[in-house]
């Protein structure tokens, strides 16, 4: 029976939308498409076999925008699962992102398996730290902290859009998939911490939920903690720390847990739940996302997907351009380019694991080229 890959119109939308509950679960939040959002289906015959969304979003590798596919929502329905349909909607959606200029993709995968042979690799870990609350009175120079108001939003995005570019993953909170940038920060929860290293300047900030009840079993949920030194650190720990008489756990969603359990009064949190975020790399211009130190001047020769390329590196730049006289053999598969790229494995892990083969006389260079701000992420989606 033929298959075919197409847009699903909004009119559709409605007849379609019990896959994804029957998948994700009532109540979850699948929108209709619209700007940014690009919705697909899989045809057979006159049924619907797979669904999935591609949403329009842009990722930081440190200081450079990357756009990126996020994709949600992949589902096929019960009785067509393991009909091979993944393959065709991805190649259709992800050719579209393409097109629009995407050069990675990211996800949050139910089950990693299934997108590895898809290309997709693990950079971060989005996870759920419960931390005793009594834990979280940070010692050290605590930052002044004080509640946002309305009028503080602009200021906790512009922390955020620092914190995120010291990173590599964190999606950019602006553009078309962001059109309202209070429901980025501030949406369904108790309050927002600032935390002011100096006057006026927001340095950090503990996004909250106080939850219900006191006493056993109440938890405090902090849906970001974001800080950008180590007194706004200690001052918004502190805080969140004193509702230890009412909410004994707190539960900090985090991609940067060593950063701030190493405060804690005693290493007693754990993660409650885990989730892995993985990218593929559409296009080998993605490496050009690299921003190695102005000391590293090479070019280094590398196949990826059967093509030969050959990385031009001088004064702070990347350049990759395919090439026919390729003098080295290094060999990176899908994971290695992605981990590669996020600086989340070194040439010896990725070839300890096989994703990295061939010359290794470069091994060093591309170590050093990929040194830089460690991967993390913020956004579920
Ligand atoms: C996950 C789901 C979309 C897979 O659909 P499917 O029809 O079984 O997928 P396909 O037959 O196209 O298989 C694609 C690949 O995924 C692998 N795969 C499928 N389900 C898997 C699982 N649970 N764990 C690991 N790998 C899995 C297949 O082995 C295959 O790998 P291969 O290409 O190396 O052989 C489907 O089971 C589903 O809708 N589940 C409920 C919703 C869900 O989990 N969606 C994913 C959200 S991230």
């Amino acid at each position: 029976m033929s298959t075919r890959v197409s847009p699903l119109d909004v009119i559709d939308w409605a007849a379609v939308k019990p896959f994804w509950i029957e998948a994700f679960g009532a109540g979850d939040d699948e929108s209709p498409p619209g700007p940014g959002r690009h919705v697909w289906r899989v045809d057979s015959g006159d049924e619907v076999v797979a669904l999935g969304v591609d949403r329009e979003f842009e990722t930081w590798l440190g200081d450079r925008r990357v756009p990126t596919a996020g994709i949600a929502g992949i589902t096929v329905p019960a009785e067509h699962r393991g009909g091979g349909y993944l393959r065709p909607l991805f190649e259709t959606l992800l050719g579209a992102a393409r097109e629009r200029g995407a050069l990675l993709s990211g996800l949050y995968p139910t089950s990693s398996g299934i997108y590895r042979s898809l290309g997709y690799a693990p950079v971060a870990n989005l996870d759920d730290i419960a931390v005793p609350t009594h834990l979280l009175g940070a010692r050290g120079d605590a930052a002044p902290v004080r509640r946002a108001g309305a009028g503080d939003l602009p200021a906790i995005a512009a922390a955020y859009t620092a914190w995120a570019q010291q990173h590599r993953g964190p999606l950019t909170r602006d553009g078309i998939s962001f059109p309202d940038p209070a429901k980025a920060y501030t949406d369904g929860l108790t309050g927002v911490t600032l935390a002011e290293s100096s006057p006026g300047q927001v340095t950090g900030y503990a996004a909250w939920d106080r939850g219900k009840g006191y006493g056993d079993g109440a938890v405090l949920t902090v849906r970001e903690l974001v800080a950008l030194d180590r007194p706004s650190l200690v001052g918004l720990l502190r805080t969140l720390g004193s509702f230890a008489s009412v909410t004994p756990t707190t539960v900090i969603r985090t991609s940067t847990a060593d950063e701030w359990t190493g405060l804690l009064r005693s290493d007693d949190s754990r993660v409650q739940s885990r989730s892995t975020y993985m990218v593929k790399v559409l296009d080998v211009v993605a490496l050009q996302a690299l921003a190695p130190t102005t000391a590293i001047t090479a070019e280094l020769p590398f196949t990826w997907q059967g093509t030969a390329y050959v990385a031009s590196v001088a004064d702070g730049r990347v350049d990759v351009a395919e090439t026919t006289s390729a003098t080295a053999s290094r060999e990176l598969d899908d994971t290695a380019i992605v981990q590669t790229l996020f600086g989340a494995a070194d040439s010896r892990t990725l070839r300890r694991l096989g994703h990295l083969t061939g010359d290794d006389t470069d091994d060093a260079i591309w170590d050093a080229l990929t040194a830089g701000p460690r991967p993390a992420i913020a956004n579920y989606y």
